[in-house]
């Protein structure tokens, strides 16, 4: 893992977007993998800038999300639908059809999360997948648990995500308890990783991310096993290492 840790958030997102500015000049048809979550808006705002200096352009490219809550709708204020086009896919030309944000309320969640994972691979594979880290560690909705789970699936929220993300909603009752979440294999198989953290709640899971032992219990300690991971902190998340 290649570790940069930067004074503020913006030098952290704009340092984040030169890398996927790097993959998209190399790639006819770049492949990106994004998160939503309060972490990545620095970078998207970066890229947005760069879409408007006419430095890059998202016509060519194809987008896979994370993630989706399920029990709320697509057009909900709050799915991450919305928040991927309100941060950055209303700003640029990504072309719609070329957008994939996970579904949330597939009618056979089976055969839809094996869907999900067989467009990835079609399209061959992810490029650049863009990770925030949950501070239980959790990466996508990838919760600790006692296994890591590969594939794209259907998984419960814990304590800790409903804690940290009710914020969003009306009310704690309002959050759903359940998401589909790219498995941590599906994540593993994109061929570069740039995971972003700021602020001290998140120091604990960067501790156990990097120097913890590769465990389900802290599921982002997997990425120890990826060849090509780009860790951008700052100086509060970095503080434990
Ligand atoms: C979001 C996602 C999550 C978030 C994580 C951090 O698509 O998959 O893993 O990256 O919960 O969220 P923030 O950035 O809001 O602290």
């Amino acid at each position: 893992m290649e570790i940069k840790i930067f004074d503020t958030y913006e030098q952290m997102g704009q340092f984040a977007a030169d890398i996927i500015e790097e993959t998209m000049k190399s790639k006819d048809k770049p492949i990106l993998g994004f998160a939503t979550g309060a972490t990545p808006i620095s970078t998207y705002n970066a890229l947005i800038e760069k879409y408007r200096e006419g430095k890059i352009s998202f016509k060519s490219v194809t987008s896979f999300n994370l993630d989706e809550y399920c029990t709320i709708d697509r057009d909900d204020k709050n799915s991450y639908y919305t928040f991927m086009h309100e941060n950055l896919f209303n700003h640029v030309d990504i072309d719609e059809k070329n957008v994939n944000v996970p579904c949330g309320n597939p009618e056979n969640v089976v055969e839809y999360c094996k869907g999900y994972d067989n467009s990835i691979e079609k399209m061959g594979g992810v490029d650049v997948q863009i990770l925030g880290i949950g501070r239980n560690g959790h990466i996508g909705f990838n919760e600790p648990s006692d296994s890591f789970t590969m594939g794209t699936y259907k998984v419960e929220l814990t304590q800790s995500t409903i804690e940290a993300n009710k914020i969003y909603f009306p009310n704690e009752d309002a959050m759903p308890r359940q998401a589909i979440t790219m498995g941590i294999g599906t994540i593993m198989k994109a061929k570069k990783i740039i995971l972003l953290a700021n602020g001290e709640s998140k120091a604990h899971a960067i501790h156990d991310m990097v120097k913890g032992d590769v465990s389900p219990k802290c599921p982002a300690s997997v990425l120890q096993n990826h060849p090509n991971v780009v860790v951008i902190l700052d100086k509060a998340a970095a503080s434990l290492l």
